[in-house]
């Protein structure tokens, strides 16, 4: 199995055009493309594909779906027959039911979101142009100067049931885990590709999102992006810049209009490796509010309570 890395999420906003200025205008993403039901097509600088955001106007927040990427077209094929041994339906879904996207199979996972497997996305190109490039974005350009989308947290009743699901059914590897003094599993995060964490997964209502987070240059740029954000008068959290002490990133959390929360941060360590056989970093649960804000120590009530 390859499935590679974070394709695109698809969230609900309650008003697209609130929600689309604010991916655009603090976020600093660019719109790539609108389709015959409404839906906004948004990318980061530094990915070729069409897009890795699609906003759909609901009358509710909250996530639609996440598609992740897979290395070959043969390991759709094989992550179908993989998902229904383990007793999950699977269903196709045709190419271009996402503007630029390729057929996609989909299913339900154990905390009940839905997630798609593709292989094929258009290519854009980048921001910055395919030929004789400038090497950084235009300085004018709106918005935080996020790279690209980087990971998503879910929320779920049983969070150990889908990190079991990611490691055992989709070869993703466990990289970091908060356990209970019983040792069973708090919060994971697993990973596809080359940095700690693609898909974390921690406790909170089925089907509800935590957040979607987007990878910045560098640690300063988290500091830039908060002054953005104040300006544009953005509902942040109760505190940060900070730290995390899992993953280590430098991070702040804050609201889109229609509630769904983001982070951009920059810092994540590399966990490449054989799915299996790189251990995973083990937080006791009493060490937690460390590992959640590693400055504060503290985790709000809020952090966890309100999910989209
Ligand atoms: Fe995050």
């Amino acid at each position: 199995m390859a499935v590679s890395r974070i394709g695109y999420i698809s969230l609900y906003v309650t008003n697209l055009d609130a929600a689309r200025r604010h991916y655009v205008e603090v976020v600093g993403l660019r719109e790539t493309g609108r389709d015959a039901h409404g839906r906004v097509y948004l990318q980061a600088a530094d990915n070729q594909d069409h897009h890795c955001l699609i906003l759909t106007e609901a009358l509710h927040a909250g996530i639609d779906h996440v598609a992740f990427k897979v290395g070959e077209v043969e390991d759709l094929a094989e992550a179908q027959a993989a998902v229904r041994a383990r007793g999950i339906a699977v269903r196709g879904v045709p190419a271009g039911d996402a503007l630029g996207a390729g057929a996609a199979i989909a299913f339900t996972l154990p905390s009940g979101q839905e997630m798609r497997l593709l292989h094929h996305l258009d290519k854009i190109g980048y921001a910055t142009g395919m030929r004789n490039p400038n090497p950084v974005p235009p300085h004018g350009k709106p918005g935080a100067r996020v790279t690209h989308l980087d990971h998503l947290l879910l929320a779920g009743e049983r969070p150990a049931d889908t990190a079991q699901f990611l490691i055992e059914v989709l070869d993703f590897n466990l990289s970091e885990q908060v356990v209970a003094p019983d040792g069973s599993v708090i919060a994971a995060f697993t990973t596809c590709g080359h940095t700690m964490h693609d898909l974390a997964i921690a406790p909170g209502p089925n089907g509800h999102l935590h957040h979607i987070a987007f990878g910045l240059e560098s640690r300063s740029d988290v500091i830039g992006a908060v002054d953005i954000m104040k300006e544009a008068g953005t509902t942040l959290m109760e505190y940060g810049p900070t730290r995390h002490g899992v993953s280590g990133v430098t991070t702040i959390y804050f609201f889109d209009p229609a509630g769904n929360r983001n982070e951009v941060y920059n810092g994540a360590y590399q966990a490449g490796g054989v799915p299996g056989l790189i251990p995973p970093i083990v937080w006791q649960a009493q060490e937690f509010p460390r590992g959640a804000f590693y400055y504060e120590s503290v985790v709000p009530e809020s952090f966890f309570a309100e999910v989209t």
